[in-house]
């Protein structure tokens, strides 16, 4: 049973289950057979890029292309080149040298079950396998507003030194006093929020989203990723590791919003951007409702 006053995680509803269940398949399809040359490389990409994960990212980008009225299937490799970036992003985050973790979705680290080297190679292996889906789905998505080169450009962009990169570096780095707000927003809005943001503007492209649905998508994902990655830090210090599928308490000699502000400071930011996230959404009127269903996802989550 569960104690009273621990309300349960909401979860995605159908809608959004439904479309976590495309960006499944689609993964499965979109990467070579395991047992293909190089076997190791391509089997430890499957096992990180397929392993029981929310596939929020992926969803977000079907989520948007669906309500923006584009429904092409291209934009379903769209999803899956996001989730694979994302793979490839929690693989090396893994590593020894960065947060050195034992566990993910629910099993062994991809280093632990294949070792270090191959890992490294699977993540650069996923990191492109990305890059030459997004390549090939803007060749076959009809657009008037944006062309192939800009969809590449967009998510090479939003995970590079300036982007996620930028966020994983200083999230590493160990600063002397109390952390400033500025440099935790910074941090928590690139290793994490860049990708959302990518994510959600991925699916406005490939739906020809005008200029101004474009923006309101972007703000939206914004306060998003980055109140999403504060409830990352609520599940590091709540949750079992059962529970978050991952080790937690793995954030006690880093800077987090919890550290900062507590963790009803925490959650009460997270719920603020939240609001900021929703409000954004106004101009599309009921189309929305999907990304606010997804929002309340994000702040009642458990894992
Ligand atoms: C974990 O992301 C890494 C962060 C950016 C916080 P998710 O919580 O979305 O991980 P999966 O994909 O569900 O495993
Ligand atoms: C990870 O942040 C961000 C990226 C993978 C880019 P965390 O280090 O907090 O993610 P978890 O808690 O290991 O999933
Ligand atoms: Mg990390
Ligand atoms: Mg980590
Ligand atoms: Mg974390």
């Amino acid at each position: 049973m569960r104690p009273i006053g621990s309300p349960a995680a909401p979860d995605l509803g159908p809608y959004l289950a439904a479309l976590a269940e495309r960006v499944e398949r689609r993964l499965g399809e979109r990467l070579p057979p395991a047992d293909e040359r190089p076997a190791a490389v391509h089997a430890a990409m499957r096992y990180a890029a397929t392993g029981p994960g929310k596939r929020l990212r992926p969803v977000l980008t079907l989520a948007v292309d669906e309500m923006l009225g584009g429904g092409q299937t291209a934009a379903a490799d769209l999803a899956v080149a996001v989730e694979l970036v994302h793979a490839a992003s929690l693989v090396l985050d893994d590593l020894p040298a960065m947060d050195d973790a034992d566990r993910r979705r629910g099993r062994e680290t991809t280093h632990r079950a294949f070792g270090e080297a191959v890992a490294l190679l699977a993540a650069f292996g996923l990191l492109n396998r990305a890059f030459a889906l997004v390549a090939e789905a803007g060749q076959r998505l009809r657009l008037s507003r944006y062309t192939p080169e800009d969809l590449v450009h967009h998510l090479a962009l939003a995970i590079g030194s300036e982007g996620l990169i930028g966020g994983q570096a200083l999230d590493l780095e160990a600063v002397a006093g109390p952390p400033a707000l500025e440099r935790l927003e910074y941090i928590h809005s690139h290793k994490t929020g860049a990708l959302f943001l990518a994510a959600a503007e991925l699916g406005a492209m490939a739906a020809d989203a005008r200029r101004r649905d474009l923006e309101a998508v972007a703000a939206y994902a914004k306060n998003l990723g980055l109140a999403f990655q504060i409830t990352d830090d609520l599940v590091d210090v709540l949750s079992t590791p059962e529970e978050a599928g991952k080790d937690t308490g793995k954030d006690a000699g880093k800077v987090t919003f919890v550290g900062l502000l507590g963790v009803d400071g925490a959650r009460a930011l997270a719920a603020e951007l939240l609001d900021f996230a929703v409000a954004a959404l106004e101009p599309l009127g009921r189309r929305a409702d999907p990304l606010r269903v997804l929002a309340r996802y994000v702040l009642g989550r458990k894992r």
